[in-house]
This record gives structure tokens, C-alpha cells and sequence, in this order.
């Protein structure tokens, strides 16, 4: 499965949700290759990697036609991989913008690598730019993360009607694995009445029972450059991305096994 996690609003937490994500998968022991495809380089950076001390980021590959496994960091924690990013590549918005391929240049890169991982998640910035469609067109699956403000859904439409217009446009439409709550608050009626708002907008099963927590834990981890499982892994915040993760997991298997009965019968 390759999801991206992926929303135009900022600071919604792509990145934490990326990191702790990626994490928690493999924990569970899972093979998970996280790319960073946002210039920001928060999740680079937010799991303790400097991409100036690697020989290669994902600017190599989208613009260099660098192998993607010749840009892989395995991470110190067993079972993690990363492909970093940094401030250069806002330089590859421009140069993608002449290329006929352009959005398709991450799936073409990862096909090779797709079958040596559970897992691929891909952190997008906070637009709906090159960069953004690339790691779409390149998922199975995407999930948003949701802040419960008032402004939360209208910025899911901006979202979705571009996903409507790659549809059209480039004949693709990843399934939406779901919508993640995050920085909730369990005791805030405001909160509860929105996230009830937003689950009943979607079909049943699209937004994820698991709530993320506001919970200062989380960005005291990242500045420390480790997962919120490394830095705290007896916190509630732990226990809560194994939660969502399980539920992410529970999704895949479903679906193997109904492609293994459509392959059967
Ligand atoms: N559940 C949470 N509790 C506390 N802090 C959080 C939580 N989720 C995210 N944060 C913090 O909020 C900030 C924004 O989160 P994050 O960087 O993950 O958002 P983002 O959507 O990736 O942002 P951008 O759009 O800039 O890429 C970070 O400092 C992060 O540590
Ligand atoms: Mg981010």
C-alpha cells in the first residue's frame, strides 16, 4: 500500500501523522519507506536526519532520474527507511513544469521499489502544486488529516475538487483510506459537535475512529528529531498512533484478502 498523507492546509499535521505513522508500521513490524516530498524537510528533519549529510534527496530522483534506492536512509529505528528532502527542492516545481510527465514521475519511480516495502507514505506540502499531484498519482491511497475548526471542511473541498480535476484530467482516483483527526480534544464540546459534522459528511468508515490528541508530547519528540513512539513510547500519544496505525493495517489486509477471492474465483 502507498498512501499519502495530504491536505493544502498547513499545520494540520501531514508531517507528525507522517513520522508517527511510519513509526508505528514498523513497529508492528512492517517494512515502511516514508519519502519526504514537502521542501519543508519536516519530516526529514523530524526524524533525526540531516539531508545535507546525504549523498542524495528526492530532488535526485524527480529531476536527476536518480534510482530511488540509491536516495533510501535506513532510519536507526528496525524497519523504517527514508527518502529526505530539504529546501533545494522548490527548485523542482519549475523544472518538472516543462517536462510532458511531470506528474507522473514519482509513480514511475517508486514502481521499482514498491514490492520491498508494506508500506510507502509520503508526506506532501501544504498545496496543491507538482509536488502534491506527483506523490497522489503515485498512492493507492491517500489519508487527510483534519484539524476540528470551523474552517476544517471547507478546506477539504478545495482537496477534493482537485482530486475530481486529476480524475478528469489524468484518469486517476486514489481511494480515500480515511480522514484522521487530529489535535482533538475529547472534553471540548466544539471539537466533538465538528468531528460528528465531519463523520457524518463522509461515507461510514471513512474517517478513522482513532482521535489524535492535542498533546505537547508529540512536538517535543519532533524537535528532538525521533517519532513520538522513540521519544515517549509509554505516552498516550504512542498508544494512539499504534492505534490508527492498527487500523491502517486492518484496511490492507481486508483488501489483500479480497484480491486474493477475486484471484481465486
Ligand atoms: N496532536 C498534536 N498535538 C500537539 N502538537 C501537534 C499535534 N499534531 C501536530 N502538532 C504540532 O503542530 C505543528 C504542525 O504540525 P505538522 O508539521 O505535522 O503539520 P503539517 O500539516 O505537516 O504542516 P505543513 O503544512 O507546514 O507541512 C508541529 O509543530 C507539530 O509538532
Ligand atoms: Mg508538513
Amino acid at each position: 500500500m502507498v498512501f499519502s498523507i495530504t491536505n493544502q492546509k498547513g499545520g494540520v499535521g501531514k508531517t507528525t501523522l507522517s513520522i508517527n505513522l511510519s513509526s508505528a508500521l514498523a513497529l508492528l513490524g512492517h517494512r515502511v519507506l516514508l519519502i519526504d516530498m514537502d521542501p519543508q524537510g519536516n519530516a526529514t528533519e523530524g526524524l533525526g536526519l540531516k539531508a545535507s549529510s546525504c549523498e542524495y534527496t528526492i530532488y535526485d530522483v524527480l529531476i536527476n532520474d536518480t534510482l530511488i534506492s540509491e536516495t533510501v536512509v535506513q532510519h536507526q529505528q528496525k524497519n523504517l527507511y527514508v527518502v529526505p528532502s530539504d529546501i533545494g527542492l522548490f527548485g523542482a516545481e519549475a523544472i518538472l513544469a516543462t517536462k510532458p510527465d511531470r506528474y507522473f514521475c514519482l509513480r514511475q519511480a517508486i514502481q521499482s521499489e514498491s514490492a520491498k516495502y508494506d508500506y510507502i507514505v509520503i508526506d506532501c506540502p501544504p498545496n496543491l502544486g507538482v509536488l502534491t499531484i506527483n506523490a497522489i498519482i503515485a498512492s493507492t491511497d491517500i489519508i487527510v488529516p483534519l484539524e476540528p475548526n470551523t474552517y476544517a471542511l471547507k478546506g477539504m473541498s478545495g482537496l477534493f475538487n482537485a482530486m475530481l480535476k486529476i480524475k478528469d484530467e489524468l484518469r486517476y482516483y486514489p481511494n480515500l483510506l480515511g480522514v484522521a483527526i487530529n489535535m482533538f480534544n475529547p472534553i471540548n464540546a466544539l471539537h466533538k459537535s465538528i468531528v460528528k459534522n465531519v463523520t457524518a459528511s463522509f461515507p461510514p468508515g471513512k474517517v478513522f475512529t482513532t482521535k489524535i490528541q492535542r498533546n505537547s508530547i508529540i512536538s517535543e519528540a519532533e524537535i528532538y528529531g525521533q517519532s513520538t513512539l522513540q521519544y515517549a513510547p509509554h505516552n498516550i500519544a504512542t498508544e494512539l498512533f499504534i492505534n490508527l496505525a492498527e487500523e491502517i493495517i486492518h484496511q490492507n489486509n481486508g483488501r489483500k484478502r479480497h484480491q486474493q477471492a477475486r484471484a481465486i474465483r
